[in-house]
């Protein structure tokens, strides 16, 4: 079996973690993803308290199985996280910005806190502030995310966190990928490019089928993003995130003349279209993992096929840690697997 503390602290079978994804509806994913041992997410930007509850009720009745409801702070909601510290869902996860206030009222509420970090002094931070789970996000990811690339982060990550399991995420797609950060010492994955391309998931067919065609450059960071989307209302840590999405006109122009879009009209042209289930011809988040995205597939025969894959490749994964005894630091990984 795949598992890890990582499995003992979420109470989930499979060490997987399916990303939370900011406005768009995820709860069908959310539910399947729950089914098939893993921990479902769901994001709650731009929505109200009554939409985000009744989301939360629908995945609640379909499964008995944890889930996490994500918040961030592009911007922060703070009405949006009283609502969810009263429907208490086992884990919160919190995304740019690391509020220790925020972390006492989850915890204060039996609520668990899973803090997203790009970087190592955000790691720190989210450990002084109480975390109880690190994503290690690096700079491959899609969506909002910071510039270290997940083969620095994730092992510098895991040698500050101590015994706080570390989640990698970004740029992982397969269980060559799950594999790899289970051997860099994070104790599971957090997938969302990947899980874009489910049936589940409520994006439109076009987004889909571009994940699944493109090449890991099509994949860019999105510069002057500050004028279509929401501002950061909490204190960063670090280099201001940015997002990587898929090209579109609207990716191109604010690359080439951000002075072009008027951030009146087309973020509010952006928010429009993303609350209506759309917005992928203005910005398709996706991150460079789209490169191993090849089918479109329901989420629990995915996580069926990364677990596999990745218990496959075990047997090299622990060919590849260094002996006991053999020069440098005795890595502790991936003993913890049962
Ligand atoms: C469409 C999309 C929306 C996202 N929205 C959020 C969000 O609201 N909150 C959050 O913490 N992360 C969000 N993310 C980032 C994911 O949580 C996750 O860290 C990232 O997708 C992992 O990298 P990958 O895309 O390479 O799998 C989003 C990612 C995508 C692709």
């Amino acid at each position: 079996m795949l598992r890890t503390r990582l499995c003992d602290l979420l109470d989930i079978t499979v060490p997987i973690v399916v990303a939370p994804f900011g406005p768009w509806d995820e709860t069908r994913l959310a539910v399947a993803a729950c089914r098939a041992g893993a921990l479902g997410s769901l994001g709650t930007a731009l929505r109200g308290p009554a939409e985000l509850r009744a989301q939360w009720e629908r995945v609640r009745e379909q499964t008995d199985r944890p889930f996490a409801v994500n918040h961030t702070g592009r911007p922060f909601d703070p009405e949006a996280f009283a609502a969810t510290l009263d429907f208490a869902p086992a884990p919160i996860s919190f995304h740019m910005g690391i509020p220790a206030d925020l972390v006492a009222r989850a915890h204060d509420a039996g609520i668990r806190w899973i803090q997203s970090v790009g970087d190592v002094p955000a790691a720190e931070a989210a450990l002084a502030a109480g975390a109880d789970v690190l994503v290690a996000q690096g700079t491959e990811a899609g969506g909002n995310a910071g510039w270290v690339s997940s083969l620095v982060l994730v092992p510098a990550v895991v040698d500050v966190a101590g015994t706080v399991p570390v989640v990698a995420a970004g740029g992982i797609a397969d269980g060559r990928g799950l594999a790899a950060a289970l051997v860099l010492g994070a104790q599971g994955v957090s997938l969302g490019t990947r899980f874009l391309a489910t049936p589940e998931m409520a994006v439109d067919q076009e987004w889909k089928d571009r994940v699944v065609a493109a090449a890991a450059t099509d994949a860019v960071k999105v510069p002057h993003a500050e004028r279509v989307m929401p501002p950061f209302t909490l204190p960063q840590v670090g280099q201001p995130y940015a997002p990587r999405a898929l090209r579109t006109e609207l990716v191109s122009r604010l690359e080439r003349a951000p002075e072009t879009v008027d951030p009146a009209r087309v973020g509010h042209e952006v928010r429009a279209r993303v609350l209506a289930g759309g917005g992928h011809d203005l910005l398709p988040f996706a991150g460079q993992s789209v490169q191993l995205v090849h089918d479109v597939v329901p989420a629990g025969e995915l996580i069926s096929r990364l677990v596999a894959e990745a218990e496959a490749l075990r047997a090299a994964q622990q060919a590849v840690v260094p002996a006991a005894g053999s020069r440098g630091r005795r890595y502790s990984v991936p003993g913890d697997l049962e």
